[in-house]
């Protein structure tokens, strides 16, 4: 037995001594040390020597046993150590790097504008209300009274992708969705990306960011549209801002308007900006068909109701005075950067 335990330590210390990395180090563990391990059987085994074997053998292991596990844990944690170094070494982060001249990137000013716009609907009130890019032939024309064939389906190119399948054309397709959605009252508003077959120019893009306004509930009246519209233009371009609404025709309003602001660059006294009328178109408006309400299950002799939509491209041209809008999807950081 005292050979055994011999020949154990012999080849238990060889196998520690080689071990140069943690996994090893692990395994060797439950090799010596481990519930099957050959100290374990000899300990085991104990219980059916004589008397006197018990007490030359029992110390003789207990000892093997303290001696090969304390070099086992001063193996391992010098390998631990060593890993953890060469880990340090590899992933070295200098603190004392002084970071203030790095370029640290930013929202899009329409990114920076939707956001500013939504905090001002949001404390009137309005929930935010988010819908498809890729909408039903449904929901961005017929459910708004823009059957097929339409001659109104002409007041905008579409993209389609299958035969009732397009790219929204604006973020009206939103108004019966969150009527059926949320019921009524609403008063919602919803931001987002829109798409036209249009050739571009300085005011004109195949992908612009439109945001949408619906309100509807009992006795609504465009006395609401206008003090609504009024009071959000304020508050994004300030106090001195009027508004005016000319007729205009939009199949899922009635009556429709087209919605100006004064000026932004003259205050309406007439300059180059406003082509000399003193206004800037923003968006259009009106009272909601009751045949929307109705592709909503929501009955129009009971409640009432208004929408607008304006461009926040077109919103973010006045309020920081660019005159292309191509710049905003250029990728161009001089652009971009300016903001
Ligand atoms: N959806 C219309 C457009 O994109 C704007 C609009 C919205 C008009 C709501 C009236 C009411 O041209």
């Amino acid at each position: 037995m005292m050979k055994k335990l011999e020949q154990l330590r012999k080849i238990a210390t060889d196998d520690i001594s080689r071990a140069n990395d943690s996994k090893t180090i692990e395994d060797l563990e439950i090799k010596y040390f481990g519930k099957k391990s050959e100290l374990s059987e000899i300990l085991k085994s104990i219980v059916s020597l004589s008397n006197d074997e018990k007490r030359e053998i029992g110390p003789a292991v207990n000892s093997l046993k303290l001696e090969l596990f304390s070099f086992i844990e001063n193996k391992k944690n010098e390998i631990l150590k060593s890993e953890l170094e060469i880990k340090m070494k590899k992933e070295y982060i200098d603190p004392t790097i002084d970071l203030k001249n790095e370029k640290i990137g930013h929202l899009h000013p329409a990114t920076q504008l939707r956001y500013r716009l939504e905090d001002i609907f949001k404390s009137m009130g309005f929930v935010i209300y988010d819908g498809p890019q890729i909408e039903t032939d449904f929901f961005n024309f017929e459910a708004l009274n823009i059957p097929k064939n339409h001659p109104a389906r002409d007041m905008q190119d579409t993209f389609y992708v299958k035969d009732d399948v397009v790219l929204r054309t604006h973020t009206s397709n939103c108004q019966v969705r969150a009527l059926k959605e949320l019921g009524v009252s609403l008063k919602a508003v919803v931001p987002g990306r829109v798409f036209r077959n249009e050739a571009s120019d300085a005011t004109h893009e195949h992908t612009f960011n439109q945001i949408e306004c619906i309100v509807v509930d009992e006795n609504i009246s465009i006395a609401n549209l206008i003090s609504t519209v009024d009071g959000f233009v304020k508050k994004i371009f300030g106090d001195n801002v009027k508004i005016r609404l000319r007729p205009g025709y939009f199949p899922f309003v009635e009556p429709g308007f087209e919605l100006d602001i004064s000026c932004l660059v003259c205050g309406g006294k007439k300059c180059p900006a406003c082509k000399h009328t003193g206004w800037l178109e923003l968006g259009g408006t009106g009272m909601i068909h009751p045949n929307v309400l109705k592709s909503a299950d929501i009955d129009s002799s009971h409640y009432s109701g208004f929408a607008f939509g304006f461009g926040i491209d077109r919103m973010m041209m006045q309020k920081y005075k660019i005159e292309d809008i191509r710049w905003s999807m250029s990728g161009d950081l001089r652009f971009v950067n300016q903001f």
